[in-house]
């Protein structure tokens, strides 16, 4: 079983790295700028050194995962010294798998489609894998590395990676956005939030269950234009940041279902 050093703390490092080790794969180093950060997640691992350095050249690890922010990427790899044999990893949706060629021979994606905070357990084995490789013996090392982790492993190019993460952005933080924006409406009414979860959780559900565009119901789904201006007038007087939004999207709708503008 390889050994991995993690570089990046946030998040994903947070959730990947202490499942990667229950699923034998020892973590020797855990890398950040911050050594009080790297400390915080390497206390949560059996035996591995809290490190600020990017000088590798003396690690037992043979993996090297790394969980950076994607615009980190250009001032931290440059930086990045491997000892002989290693294998370069990053765990992001849109960056391409070819960016790590300049800095490792052997290198390669894993994926998660999942999102991850560190307040937050997530269950692994439900979350779907996508891995890519620079080769065949390096994409086996990563079949082998994900399916310790979860049945749904995939093996998906950069440009398929990018297109599921862009449908992911619009998945979650679009939607958790609208939820977001749901709750401020309720607050600013002194409605509990509680009043929409079943309906949130039937959202879900019914997509799933029938196809998101089955499920839609609504103003801009029957098309009752009246309601859609009186609602987009509100707004536009009390929360005029959320009345793009609310157009955008109901014209979108409507166009969909009515092929007519808004
Ligand atoms: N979160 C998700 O839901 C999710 C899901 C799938 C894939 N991913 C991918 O996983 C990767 C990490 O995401 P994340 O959510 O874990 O991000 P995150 O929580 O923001 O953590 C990013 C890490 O990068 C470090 N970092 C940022 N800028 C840096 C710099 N200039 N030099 C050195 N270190 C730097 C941060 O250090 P500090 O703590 O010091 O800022 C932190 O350790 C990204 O590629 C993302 O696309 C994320």
């Amino acid at each position: 079983m390889p050994h991995l050093a993690v570089i990046g703390a946030g998040n994903v490092a947070w959730h990947l790295a202490p499942a990667l080790e229950t699923a034998g794969h020892p973590v020797t180093e855990v890398y950040s700028r911050s050594l009080n950060t790297a400390d915080l997640l390497a206390r949560r691992l059996y035996q591995a050194a809290p490190t600020q350095h990017l000088d590798f050249r003396q690690s037992p690890a043979q993996v090297f995962l790394l969980c950076l922010a994607d615009d980190a990427y250009p001032a931290v790899l440059p930086q990045l010294r491997l000892p002989p044999g290693a294998i370069l990893v990053h765990t992001s949706g849109p960056l391409p798998t070819q960016l790590l060629a300049p800095y490792c021979p052997q290198f390669g994606v894993l994926y998660p489609v999942q999102t991850f905070s560190k307040a937050r357990a997530v269950n692994l084995a439900q979350v779907p894998f996508c891995i890519d490789a620079s080769d065949a013996p390096t994409e086996q090392l990563l079949v082998a590395l994900a399916s310790g982790l979860s049945q749904q492993v995939y093996a998906l190019d950069s440009t398929e990676r990018q297109r599921l993460h862009l449908a992911a952005v619009f998945a979650n933080n679009f939607t958790n956005y609208l939820l977001h924006a749901a709750d401020q409406l309720l607050a600013a009414g002194q409605l509990p939030p509680t009043l929409l979860q079943a309906l949130v959780a039937e959202t879900v559900a019914k997509a799933q269950a029938l196809g998101p565009a089955a499920a839609q119901t609504g103003p801009a789904r029957r098309g009752d234009t009246e309601v859609l201006a009186k609602q987009e007038a509100w707004l536009q007087a009390h929360y005029p940041s959320l009345a793009g939004v609310y157009r955008t999207l109901s014209a979108e709708i409507l166009k969909f279902y009515h092929q007519k503008p808004i």
